[in-house]
């Protein structure tokens, strides 16, 4: 506020320590070029209404293209008493062509312009993100259908469940982010609406719902993100080895010459909180304020430009590391034990007419007398299984295959070849609309 632009009210200088709280050109300088754009569509608007002849139009349009050309050499100088990106492109402007660059501002403030530039960073922001989220859930669905084959074991609870295949695995964390994409096209549209055009110029200026949205929707697909960090983490370390992350996204240990540490997926797992604080923010600035522009709106900016970069580095890095780590089906295998197998169990008995609760408790008492006799339940002789229940057959060793395990899963979002192959071919037609 140090300048003379509102110099009729006031009297005296601020205090440069005010100066440096109010100031906010360090941060909202990365809008100079759709400020520039916002106020060349103004002025345009200005003439058409009879404010600016055709003259003063070309000299402030002139004008506005030399600065946007300045910031792109970065030879724009921002001077002390440049307090926001809005006005220091206006002191600028006065500079070039003189007085006439002060009807630019006739209709219009500040407000405006910090609603109008901040939708239109967004839209271009949302349209590289929405794009790296697309390289990503395709790097998993293509994955996915190169290793279709690959069958690990499915976990619940962090306990191991039943035989799944790895491309499920993928496909889950894919299905997830085309949700986020959905929800970021969803936001576009009223991020397309700007206070010149919209209902109502009160709520225009103020309102920051699309702050709000933007990120709301990035701290899900960041919790999205997390939770896939966090699934490749567990995977990849010796204890269970079922995947080797590539160098290009670990460290090592200062210390300890054996570590490598999945860096990038701590990261992405970290970011997730870090783009969640922003959100809380910006709640916490936006509760209790009264109608209107109220300077408090001014740290909007600084939430939006980092999680617009957050989003953009943490996208590109988990489709790298999806697309390097390598996948190590022996371990795997060798998780594959055939306690895993026991809900097949009970599936083979309701195949023989036993309701599904009574089969379980069957089951679960063939997994008690395997532990009790010290051995695995496809290593129960068929005596032992005729003990639990006479429906027990010499069929039943064909229980014991993981393939045929998961080949059992056919219905739709099944783990069976065919309904994995059915989700890619899905997610590869949702891709091309998305
Ligand atoms: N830099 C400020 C912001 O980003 C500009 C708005 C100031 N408006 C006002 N009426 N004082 O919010």
């Amino acid at each position: 506020m140090g300048d003379k632009m509102m110099a009729g009210r006031f009297v005296g200088s601020t205090d440069p320590i005010m100066e440096m709280l109010s100031a906010s050109i360090t941060v909202d300088q990365r809008l100079s070029e759709v400020d520039i754009q916002g106020s060349m569509a103004y002025a345009k608007a200005l003439e058409k209404a009879g404010i600016l002849s055709k003259t003063e139009l070309e000299k402030i349009l002139s004008g506005l293209e030399k600065i946007s050309e300045e910031w792109s050499k970065g030879v724009f100088g921002v001077i002390p008493t440049d307090e926001d990106i809005h006005t220091a492109n206006e002191r600028r402007l006065k500079e070039l062509i003189g007085d006439v660059a002060g009807k630019l501002h006739t209709g219009r403030s500040r407000n405006d312009q910090v609603v109008t530039d901040l939708k239109l960073f967004m839209k271009n922001s949302l349209s590289i993100i929405s794009t790296h989220l697309l390289q990503l859930i395709k790097t998993l669905v293509e994955r996915a259908a190169i290793e279709i084959d690959v069958i690990l074991p499915g976990y619940t609870h962090l306990q191991k469940a039943q035989p799944i295949r790895w491309s499920q695995f993928l496909l889950s964390h894919a299905v997830a982010l085309t949700r986020d994409s959905e929800r970021l096209g969803e936001i576009k549209k009223r991020i397309n609406v700007l206070p010149l055009g919209s209902l109502n110029s009160m709520d225009a200026v103020s309102e920051r719902d699309f702050v709000v949205e933007l990120l709301s929707v990035a701290t899900l697909l960041m919790i999205h993100l997390s939770k896939m960090a966090e699934d490749l983490i567990i995977y990849s370390t010796s204890e269970f080895g079922f995947l080797t992350l590539s160098d290009t996204y670990c460290s090592g240990s200062s210390l300890m010459p054996q570590k490598k540490n999945p860096d990038s997926l701590e990261l992405i797992r970290s970011k997730a909180g870090r783009v969640f604080g922003r959100l809380a923010a910006i709640l916490m600035v936006l509760k209790g304020l009264p109608s209107t522009y109220n300077k408090d709106l001014q740290e909007d900016k600084e939430a939006v430009f980092d999680v617009v970069d957050t989003l953009n580095a943490v996208l590109q890095v988990a489709t790298g590391v999806i697309s390097t780590l390598q996948i190590n089906k022996e371990s795997m295998e060798k998780a594959l034990s055939p306690e895993i197998l026991s809900s097949d169990l009970a599936l083979y008995l309701v195949h023989k007419g036993m309701p599904f609760r009574q089969a379980h408790i069957a089951a679960g008492k063939a997994v008690h007398l395997a532990e009790t006799k010290g051995i695995t339940i496809n290593n129960l002789s068929l005596e032992d299984l005729k003990s639990i229940s006479p429906l027990f057959g010499s069929d039943v060793a064909q229980v014991f295959s993981v393939v045929s395990s998961v080949e059992q899963y056919t219905a739709a979002g099944g783990t069976a070849k065919s309904s994995v192959s059915a989700q890619i071919e899905q997610l590869r037609e949702l891709l091309k609309r998305l």
